[in-house]
């Protein structure tokens, strides 16, 4: 597939070099995932520097009272998100022996995991081949494939999983997933992209069309 051999090939150049993505350790991976829901590189990176001294193991986390880890994340906002955290981590720690569910259907059990973030853990953790569907997939699967589905209705999350699904390379499910969502952030941004300098120029269907800033398709809630 022409997409996934460019996105590959784009995200070797051009990816950052995030602390999350040296590391299949599903805590590092689930921790970093629910500080980014609402929150951007730059600001959740320290906080995850932060966690991961203060609290090494998902028992250090567990072990640790409410206020200590409320205090650790002063600065992030949301501040349900720390209370699950905690919450979550002291499942894993004394309900699981500290072991994470090692599949996405699994994952999905843990309170505050939801789709994305139970595919975030499975693919860069475990490889298990399980798209990440956020704000960047699909606004890259809509504007490559010139896709006006509303991506605010019952279907859409469902059809891009089932898109993402079938251009994800089965032999590298994280290097994909991390791929797409990095040319969403950098280079397929929501306003004004430089497509001049796209490598998908060539074959993006909404840039053919003059639609780039008309993809995503999202009505108001
Ligand atoms: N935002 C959410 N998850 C991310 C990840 N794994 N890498 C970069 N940005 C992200």
């Amino acid at each position: 597939m022409v997409f996934s051999k460019l996105l590959i090939q784009w995200y070797l150049q051009h990816k950052r070099d995030l602390p999350w993505r040296n590391t299949q350790n599903p805590y590092h991976i689930w921790l970093s995932e629910i500080m980014l829901q609402q929150t951007r590189v730059a600001q959740g990176m320290p906080y995850f520097y932060a966690f991961t001294e203060a609290f090494p193991t998902v028992f250090d986390l567990a072990n640790a009272s409410e206020e200590q880890v409320l205090k650790l994340w002063q600065g992030l906002g949301y501040y349900s998100r720390a209370r699950n955290l905690h919450k979550t981590a002291q499942i894993v720690a004394f309900e699981m022996n500290g072991r994470f569910p090692e599949n996405y259907i699994d994952l999905l059990q843990l309170k505050g995991v939801g789709e994305y973030t139970a595919a975030a853990i499975a693919s860069f953790s475990y490889n298990e081949a399980v798209p990440v569907v956020d704000g960047n997939v699909f606004r890259v699967l809509a504007r490559y494939f010139d896709i006006d589905t509303d991506i605010a209705s019952a279907d859409a999350k469902k059809s891009f999983q089932k898109l993402a699904s079938e251009l994800m390379p089965k032999e590298s499910p994280a290097m994909f997933n991390q791929a797409i969502m990095e040319f969403g952030a950098l280079q397929c941004v929501p306003k004004n992209p430089d497509c001049s300098v796209c490598v998908m120029n060539q074959s993006c269907a909404a840039l053919q069309k003059g639609k780039v800033n008309l993809l995503p398709v999202k009505s108001k809630k």
